[in-house]
């Protein structure tokens, strides 16, 4: 059932009891809905693929809380949990606008580009290989594949990535932990956003003294610059926070998303192994049908815009539900229906890593991840299955993403 206000707006839920029904009455809302978010908070929602795409890349709709005025007015209660998903400073490339975004995009791309990301496949592999091996003697009893594999090899990942010590993998997974177990209090997340800070910064200044030592991320955006411009320590220490926040979770997501349609889709599976589909095919559909952002944050109108049959006046505040764009009979046809997983689907481009000026620069290194770790977490467990009914495993209260909360599976029956 549809659950509403009083004077009839839909309510959108941190934690829907049916994810994937949720976002068909949304797209069934749409193009464009008022929405009401937990603590009274009001927004519009895109719902639809085409509208979505427009807003994403409309210049009208600025990332600057500046232009929000139910915050601006103090209608936005304090505290709102919420708000720890809107970036407020200045050196966050989510929360930048024109020329100053553009500038911090231009200096992060070439660190960011697929070309340089693929040089990472080989520890891939290896960090891949270990976890594996580390489950082999529990492979006959349920665990969590969440917290022992899909969680622990993109954190490997971009430890490597940004060439972190290996001594200090242990330090950075409990704070990384305590970050995303969605259970953490809001004072200490602001803690936990300190001591990484710290941490960052301190390798930062360690790799500024001695650039030429290294060869990674961390180094790529100290060396990053032309004409004279480049990122100060600040700009990068806090692009190494936005990494860990943008592209951690979200990367966890991908892998679990992956594992959980093929294991509630085995015609799919059985394809796959017979090479009818590819892996490729297998992760762009399931980032269509299962995205890992189901709600993206805020934008703000800078002015009166019409849009999709409405008016979102100067100031209101703008999402867009990526759960439910991926429902669109218009992009993604009926045939099969969009609610459906198939790979073997034609038609549509998802936006699932974003459209526009603010377009993912991590979807090169998300891909390349689950396109190496997920076939060899199926060639070492080919019998890998959940431990509990699909319907029965849930989901972690966020409003913006939909993440599994544990992924009890047993890996060799
Ligand atoms: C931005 C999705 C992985 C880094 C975004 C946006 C989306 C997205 C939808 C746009 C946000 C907006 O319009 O406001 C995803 C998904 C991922 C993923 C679905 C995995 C499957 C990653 C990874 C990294 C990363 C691995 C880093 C290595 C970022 C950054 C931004 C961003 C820095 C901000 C870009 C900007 O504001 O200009 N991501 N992401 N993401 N993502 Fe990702």
């Amino acid at each position: 059932p549809v659950q509403h206000t009083d004077d009839g707006v839909p309510l959108l839920h941190a934690v829907p009891d049916d994810v994937q029904a949720d976002r068909e009455r949304f797209y069934q809302a749409g193009p464009l809905t008022r929405v009401e978010l937990p603590g009274g908070v009001r927004a519009w929602a895109t719902t639809h693929h085409e509208v979505s795409r427009a807003t994403l890349n409309d210049p009208r709709f600025v990332k600057s809380v500046d232009h929000w005025d139910d915050y601006q007015s103090g209608r936005v209660p304090e505290g709102w949990p919420l708000m720890g998903t809107i970036p407020t400073d200045d050196s966050n490339m989510l929360a930048l606008d024109g020329a100053a975004h553009r500038r911090m995009r231009r200096l992060i791309a070439s660190p960011f580009s697929a070309r340089r990301v693929e040089r990472l496949s080989p520890r891939i592999e290896e960090i891949t290989a270990r976890a594996l091996d580390a489950l082999e003697p529990r492979s006959g009893q349920t665990l969590d594949l969440k917290s022992e594999f899909t969680f622990r090899v993109p954190m490997g990942v971009i430890g490597e990535l940004y060439g972190v010590a290996e001594s200090e993998y242990a330090q950075l997974g409990e704070m990384y932990a305590k970050l995303f177990s969605g259970t953490t209090e809001e004072g200490e997340h602001l803690e936990i956003y300190g001591a990484l800070f710290r941490f960052f910064s301190e390798m930062v200044a360690r790799k500024r003294a001695s650039v030429d030592e290294h060869d990674d991320f961390t180094t790529d955006l100290l060396r990053a610059g032309e004409d004279g411009d480049a990122l100060s320590d600040a700009e990068i220490t806090i692009t190494l926070l936005t990494v860990v926040a943008a592209g951690h979770e979200t990367t966890v997501n991908l892998l679990n998303n992956v594992v959980r349609a093929l294991l509630a889709h085995p015609d799919q599976l059985a394809m796959l192994r017979r090479g009818e589909v590819t892996w490729e095919a297998v992760i762009e559909e399931t980032l269509r049908y299962d995205p890992p952002n189901n709600v993206m944050m805020f934008r703000f109108a800078t002015e009166d815009v019409e849009i999709g049959g409405e008016t979102i006046r100067k100031g209101e505040a703008l999402m867009t539900h990526y759960g439910a764009a991926t429902r669109d009979r218009e992009e993604f046809g009926e045939d099969p229906h969009p609610a459906v997983f198939d790979p073997t689907r034609t038609r549509g481009r998802h936006i699932s890593f974003g459209y526009g000026p603010h377009i993912c620069p991590g979807a090169p290194l998300s891909r390349l991840e689950a396109r190496i770790i997920l076939p060899m977490l199926f060639e070492r467990f080919p019998d890998l299955r959940l431990a509990v009914p699909d319907e029965e495993l849930q989901i972690q209260a966020a409003l913006s993403v939909t993440s599994l909360k544990e992924f009890p599976v047993v890996l060799r029956p």
